[in-house]
């Protein structure tokens, strides 16, 4: 969706209307700043706070409608909590807890970007403003009508209050191509079965040639070239033609080896012959997630030209029942030669990620790799909505994912590999089956994946909970997340770029 959000940055001052937002401790203190912007009116805020039990507690926030005093239209004052407990990623939830405050109507925004004890830094103040970014995205392309307390206006500026606007405006500029790249993943996530087809999918993704991402589109002729049969072998029952996708953004020195990041991308999950009940089957339009995360980090990194070498690798498919269909029983090869029987034709994001993973470790010997699958139910069951699963062969990939996840509150959390189980996976007639029943579920899954890694440090992510239908947060009320976008991102920053 094309952004509302006008955002700029500038010096403290008092707004002459709109909605005016500042930030109190839990001890309802304000900065020297903000005093000096509410004037007479700072007294309101201890008024009101007593009459809504407001204590200013992280994230709470206390309405004040017509202020007297001031020319702003409405206070909002967003609670910090005690500040020495704030962590880095609060920032990002306050930006989103005093936009969630905003009426849907405010054209015009001003927040003091102030804490009690003084300044926010600029990464603080650009995070608030991500925040309000990430909080105000909706996917309403296809509502011909709106409620009344859904009318919106097309521009909302937001005007950032800031001891240094120079300094938040350039750690903003980052933030603003990182805010595109979630934006561009929740979008695909978000947009219907019928709309995102893998081919569809694959022109969208052609759009960042734009920003000089180098684009190949591999059609299933290519496919059947390469000998990608696993992925073949899902998407055989659509009407819809397979793709593969290949991006690269060279940041990086010339010859450095890239990093690798590649996606589950079946546009459409019935579960194919061995099919899914009708039951909240309509969320399976998301089960291209992980593809979506990828070509968003793609975008993200180009956008803010990002000093690494990578590559982004999707595979694109949908799962159909069809007289075409591959069935349970069938044995397929693998772009490595290595065969499958497949057991359940429901198990099939394994498939298409054991061809990209095959290709992206032959093709690229990439530095290390790490894909992004809605991959099991399972996963959902051992961890909930909240936090992906991570399965690695390599420590300290892990860790620095880790990292990075409680950097930016996408946090994973490492999930077990190991040659124990191989059993459960072991084949009658074929080098493996595709399920391994259901014990470990999302366990057996990795431990299928990493028979086509070869040696390259790698790390799965199952983001089946944390990437659609989850828990609305203060910096998400869609139905898609764009999880993972802001956790590589960072990912790459923290750790890869020279
Ligand atoms: N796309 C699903 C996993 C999924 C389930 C994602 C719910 C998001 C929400 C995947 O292709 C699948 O169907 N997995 C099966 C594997 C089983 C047949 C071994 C599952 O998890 O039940
Ligand atoms: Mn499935
Ligand atoms: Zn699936």
């Amino acid at each position: 969706m094309t952004d509302r959000f006008r955002i700029k940055f500038g010096p403290f001052a008092s707004p002459r209307a709109g909605i005016l937002v500042v930030f109190c401790d839990d001890g309802l203190r304000l900065g020297a700043a903000t005093r000096a912007a509410l004037g007479p009116a700072a007294a309101l805020v201890a008024r009101a706070a007593a009459a809504d039990r407001f204590k200013g507690k992280l994230a709470a926030t206390l309405d004040i409608a017509a202020p007297a005093d001031l020319k702003a239209d409405r206070l909002v004052v967003v609670g910090l909590g005690k500040p020495k407990d704030l962590k880095p990623s609060d920032a990002l939830t306050l930006g989103g807890a005093a936009i969630g405050k905003v009426p849907a109507a405010a054209k015009e925004i001003t927040m003091l970007a102030e804490y009690p004890a003084g300044a926010m830094d600029a990464d603080a103040v650009a995070d608030l403003a991500l925040g309000a970014r990430l909080r105000a995205y909706a996917f309403d392309r296809y509502k011909t009508k709106r409620k009344e307390d859904e009318e919106r206006p097309d521009a909302v500026a937001l005007t950032i209050g800031t001891a240094d606007p120079a300094a938040a405006r350039r750690a903003f500029a980052t933030r603003a191509a990182l805010a595109d790249g979630v934006v561009l993943a929740r979008d695909l996530v978000n947009e219907p079965p019928n709309v995102l087809f893998p081919d569809a999918f694959a022109r969208r993704s052609t759009a960042l040639r734009r920003l000089g991402v180098a684009v190949e589109v591999f059609d299933a002729r290519k496919l059947r070239q390469l000998g990608m049969g696993a992925l073949l072998a899902v998407g055989q029952g659509s009407v819809h033609e397979s793709r593969a996708v290949v991006m690269r953004w060279n940041g990086g020195r010339k010859g450095d080896k890239p990093l690798a990041f590649l996606g589950k991308g079946v546009c459409f999950d019935t579960g194919g012959i061995s099919i899914k009940p009708a039951q909240s089957m309509e969320d399976m339009k998301g089960d291209m997630a992980g593809a979506a995360c990828v070509t968003g980090l793609m975008q993200a990194l180009a956008a803010r030209k990002a000093k690494v070498n990578a590559v982004g690798l999707i595979g694109l498919v949908e799962n159909m029942p069809d007289g075409k269909a591959q069935r349970p029983g069938d044995i397929i090869t693998t772009l490595s030669k290595q065969t499958v029987e497949v057991i359940n034709t429901d198990a099939e994001g394994r498939l298409v990620l054991a061809d990209l993973l095959h290709y992206t470790a032959q093709r690229f010997k990439p530095k290390l790799m790490i894909d992004l699958a809605t991959l099991t139910g399972a996963i959902i069951v051992a961890l909930g909505q909240e936090v992906a699963g991570m399965f690695a062969n390599d420590d300290k990939l892990a860790e620095q994912l880790t990292k990075a996840g409680i950097a930016t509150g996408e946090r994973v959390w490492r999930m077990p590999l190991g040659p124990e189980y191989d059993k459960l996976i072991d084949s009658k007639f074929a080098d493996m089956k595709n399920t391994g029943g259901r014990h470990g579920g999302a366990i057996t899954a990795a431990q299928f994946l990493q028979r086509f890694v070869g040696k390259t440090p790698w790390a799965h992510l199952d983001i089946a909970g944390t990437a659609m239908g989850s828990p609305q947060s203060e910096i998400n009320r869609s139905w898609a997340s764009g999880f993972g976008v802001r956790l590589l991102d960072r990912f790459v920053e923290d750790f890869y770029e020279r």
